[in-house]
């Protein structure tokens, strides 16, 4: 080999580096559009991310048919954050830094999307969250936005629905609620307040308020004391993982009132707890029986694609890429500042999970379904139109 020769690879492997060996440090080409996409692929919440992802993948997937600004293609580049909020600012610094990415999707709890929020604003890499409830996501600043509706809204109807008479489905008015909030976990710190706020306003009273903290296995003493506080239903403002952990004790304690919860319920292993969560409810962003045309021709699609039934993290997945999307082919280029720009005038967005039109503080306002479990199964008790 010429010494030239020599040289010039030399050169070529000290840019390359030695962490460029997978395909996601790959330098972008002009024929691509780089997204990044920071998730919970793997930890305690994994769910919420694989299944945001598989939305975003197969959304991209749709768009690359035809392409984007005279056919670019996207390349998503995704990294697991473990459910961990550190990791997600490490994850999205990663993105913005390695991969140079224009937009970034994520994160589903609103935990991990303050954290890697706040990454992207100061680097003025727009944001779009599928999922992230709490109101404060998007107060990080004006590269934050999120697809879904807020939990002031959804609180306020987790408060309305229980005081709610259902004959169809057996449902009284539940007029003495005990809450049971995780402290370690904004979206359900959240979540509860708005429930607190509104509840009593519907002739509601709040018997007992208990807290724990994510990572806990005993949650019987709290549970000990709402039974004695006898309500007539227990509000639990966190996550699936801690769901089912609680349903099983508080049954062994015969606490056998109806649970029931907010977006944070919805998983899978929700609906597969048995008997313990018969005639529970909660609120979510979809249900897998909504019969509107453009629902069932999504989940028939993501069942072709993944094999399985899409939740509500993969319906707004799915709908979070569409509309960055959008903002791309309006904005013409594919430059942070102006997708931002785009994304703060998204109006009428027709997603698979509702319309989708951001209002001044870079929120949507979608319509909420009530889930009731019975019989391992979800299906729509009640909706919500937007406030
Ligand atoms: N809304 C939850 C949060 O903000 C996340 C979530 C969304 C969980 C949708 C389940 C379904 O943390």
């Amino acid at each position: 080999m010429k010494p030239f020769a020599v040289a010039l690879l030399a050169a070529a492997s000290l840019l390359l580096g030695s962490g460029c060996k997978d395909d996601s440090n790959k330098k972008s080409n002009a024929n691509e559009i780089v997204v990044g996409e920071y998730a919970s692929m793997t930890g305690a919440t994994a769910t919420f991310g694989q299944s945001s992802h598989k939305g975003a993948v197969m959304a991209m997937e749709e768009i690359n048919k035809e392409g984007l600004l005279g056919g670019k293609k996207i390349r998503l580049v995704t990294e697991d954050n473990r459910s961990d909020a550190n990791e997600a600012v490490t994850a999205v610094q990663k993105l913005i830094s390695r991969d140079r990415v224009v937009a970034v999707l994520g994160e589903v709890a609103s935990k991990r999307s303050l954290a890697g929020g706040g990454v992207c604003q100061k680097a003025k890499i727009p944001m779009i969250s599928p999922a992230s409830t709490n109101p404060t996501v998007t107060a990080v600043g004006d590269y934050v936005f999120r697809i879904c509706f807020t939990d002031d809204f959804q609180g306020m109807v987790d408060a309305q629905f229980a005081i709610k008479e259902l004959p169809d489905i057996g449902k009284k008015p539940w007029k003495k609620a005990a809450v049971f909030t995780d402290v370690a976990n904004d979206y359900s710190k959240g979540l509860s307040k708005a429930f607190r706020e509104t509840y009593p306003k519907n002739g509601g009273q709040i018997v007992a308020e208990e807290t724990y903290r994510e990572s806990d296995n005993d949650f019987k003493a709290q549970l000990s004391k709402i039974k004695s506080a006898d309500p007539d239903a227990v509000f639990v403002s966190g996550y699936y993982t801690d769901v089912g952990k609680i349903l099983r004790q508080a049954r062994e304690l015969q606490l056998n009132v109806p649970f029931f919860g907010g977006d944070g319920w919805d998983s899978p292993q929700t609906l597969q707890l048995g008997p313990i969560a018969d005639n529970c409810f909660y609120t979510d962003h979809y249900s897998a029986d909504d019969p509107r045309p453009e629902v069932r021709e999504f989940i028939k699609r993501f069942q072709a694609r993944w094999g399985e039934t899409p939740d509500a993290m993969a319906i707004l997945g799915y709908d979070a890429m569409g509309v960055l999307a959008d903002a791309i082919k309006r904005a013409g280029k594919a430059e942070p500042q102006a997708i931002r720009d785009a994304l703060a005038t998204t109006k009428d967005y027709p997603g698979a999970s509702g319309t989708i039109t951001m209002d001044a503080n870079r929120n949507a306002r979608k319509p909420i379904v009530v889930v009731r479990i019975h019989g391992g199964k979800g299906s729509r008790a009640d909706a919500i139109a937007p406030q």
